[in-house]
């Protein structure tokens, strides 16, 4: 059974996809352990609590020091004994030290299609508004293991959707979400928990 952390600092629409997924066997073979936030008041920790799974905020600005809030949640999601963290619109900079202590095992949705559009910066909004700036046809979004660099990780899963000419960005941005977030996301996850996702040399390699 694959346990997993989730990482909100929003809505949380990400975070109830998953949650639906594994009501309904897209997802098997996982248990969402806990969901923690950066941001008390975060939608996604009602859609936690109402799915009775447990919650955490911890909050940089609860902390003296930017080291002593990555220490925190370091310790904390060590502690919890998680398989896999799934980041899910959570939107602080991860500290070095979790990414060290869960090489590979940290997963994130961006909702475009890397290399496209992402990097420091580009998040929310502001990624479907440099994509119908840029005029591209093809837009999407992307799962991919977490490293040091900024949505620079090895690339999991990725779904094209379709940029039509009158989309505003908030509309751009709720067509990408309904048909590829919420459907690539939890994929990964089932992926993942069935031993489907090898790396290799750098490459993430699914095997469906
Ligand atoms: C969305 O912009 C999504 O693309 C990104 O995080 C934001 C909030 O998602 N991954 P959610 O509704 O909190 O899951």
């Amino acid at each position: 059974m694959l346990k997993i952390a989730v990482l909100v600092s929003g809505g949380g629409t990400n975070l109830q996809a998953i949650i639906d997924s594994i009501a309904d066997g897209r997802i098997t073979n996982t248990k969402i352990g806990v969901v923690v936030s950066n941001n008390a008041k975060a939608y996604a920790l009602n859609r936690a609590e109402k799915a009775g799974i447990p919650t955490k905020v911890i909050a940089p600005k609860d902390f003296e020091t930017r080291d002593a809030f990555n220490d925190a949640l370091t310790d904390y999601l060590l502690d919890t004994g998680v398989d896999l963290i799934v980041l899910a619109g959570y939107l602080v900079i991860l500290p070095p030290q979790l990414i060290k202590a869960f090489r590979n095992k940290i997963i994130n949705i961006h909702p475009s299609l890397i290399p496209s559009f992402c990097g420091t910066g580009f998040y929310g909004l502001k990624v479907h508004e440099e994509a119908l700036k840029r005029g591209v046809k093809l837009t999407g979004a992307t799962v991919h293991f977490v490293n040091e660099e900024t949505d620079g990780g090895p690339i999991i899963l990725q779904k094209a959707v379709e940029v039509k000419y009158l989309d505003s960005p908030e509309y751009l941005q709720k067509r990408v979400m309904e048909e590829a977030e919420w459907v690539i996301l939890p994929k990964a996850i089932d992926l993942i928990a069935n031993n489907k996702v090898t790396l290799k040399d750098g490459y993430a390699v699914v095997s469906e």
